[in-house]
């Protein structure tokens, strides 16, 4: 299917590595020129290059640190109006008992998930209106779905999030707006088979057990793509996909036990 994209242009966060790197070289496949935002300039340089041989696609690179002001204006002045904004990111560990975490954490979590989205929403989304198409689209997490004590650091940064694009999705979609979180489960990136070993470490385990055992925990049994996790993004940034909108997605291979 043509998604009707080509020649648009996306601001991709987080495109260095893992989702946020599947998705941009999903949107170049599809015609999509790219500005492509992580903090290590390196790793930055080695995806835009590949995603120019494999796409043709004009890319654009910045390193900067999402989850400071600075870093966000910077991206900003240099990418001021996209037609996508894909905003992916870090994946902080933090201690299970709620009683450890401190206000600094408190902040750099607020900081990290929840106002970088926010100010790079802000930033862009009056232009997309203008021009009367604009696809934002939020990876955060099947936790949002599921909350866990133990998991509240990051997910209530991102629940706060939730709320911020549902009022965001309501007040553009009349200007073929929208505005979609993604809430990954348990995919196959490089951060997960770095967790996976420094649980196996921890547990006294082999890596390829603690990956089964995780696999496990969802219906598929086993970890997700990330370019599954791309072309569902893809769509949702897709010419077609202006009646999705204010919606938090689940993509986690049937691991979520509810119905609704
Ligand atoms: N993978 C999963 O199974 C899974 C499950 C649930 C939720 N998630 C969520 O999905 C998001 C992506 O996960 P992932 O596995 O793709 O992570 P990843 O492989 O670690 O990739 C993260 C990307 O974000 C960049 N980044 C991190 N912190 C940044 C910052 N402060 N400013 C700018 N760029 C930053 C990283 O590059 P630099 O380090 O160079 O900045 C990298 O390009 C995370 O928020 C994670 O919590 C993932």
């Amino acid at each position: 299917m043509d998604l009707g994209i080509g020649g648009r242009r996306a601001l991709v966060c987080g495109a260095s590595g893992g989702l946020g790197r599947a998705c941009a070289e999903r949107l170049a496949a599809e015609g999509v020129d790219l500005f492509l935002v992580a903090r290590g300039r390196a790793g930055l340089d080695r995806t835009a290059a590949q995603i120019r041989d494999e796409s043709g696609v004009r890319v654009d690179v910045l390193a900067a640190d999402l989850s400071s002001t600075q870093g966000r204006q910077a991206v900003l002045a240099q990418c001021p109006d996209p037609d996508i904004l894909v905003h992916s990111g870090g994946w902080p560990e933090s201690h299970p008992d709620f009683r450890r975490w401190t206000i600094a954490q408190w902040q750099a979590a607020l900081d990290a998930m929840m106002l970088a989205p926010v100010e790079l929403i802000t930033g862009v989304v009056e232009g997309m209106v203008a021009r009367r198409f604009g696809r934002i689209v939020a990876v955060t997490s099947r936790f949002v779905k599921e909350p866990r004590l133990e998991h509240m650091l990051s997910i209530s940064p991102r629940l706060a999030l939730a709320g911020f694009m549902n009022g965001i999705a309501r007040e553009s979609v009349a200007h073929n707006v929208t505005a979609n979180a993604l809430l990954p489960g348990i995919f196959a990136t490089d951060t997960q088979h770095d967790y996976a070993r420094s649980l196996a470490t921890e547990q006294g385990k082999s890596v390829e057990q603690v990956w089964k055992e995780r696999a496990s925990t969802n219906a598929a049994k086993r970890f997700g793509e990330p370019r599954e996790f791309a072309a569902a993004c893809a769509f949702l940034c897709s010419a077609h996909a202006g009646f999705i909108t204010g919606q938090n997605i689940l993509i986690d291979g049937g691991g979520y036990p509810g119905v609704f």
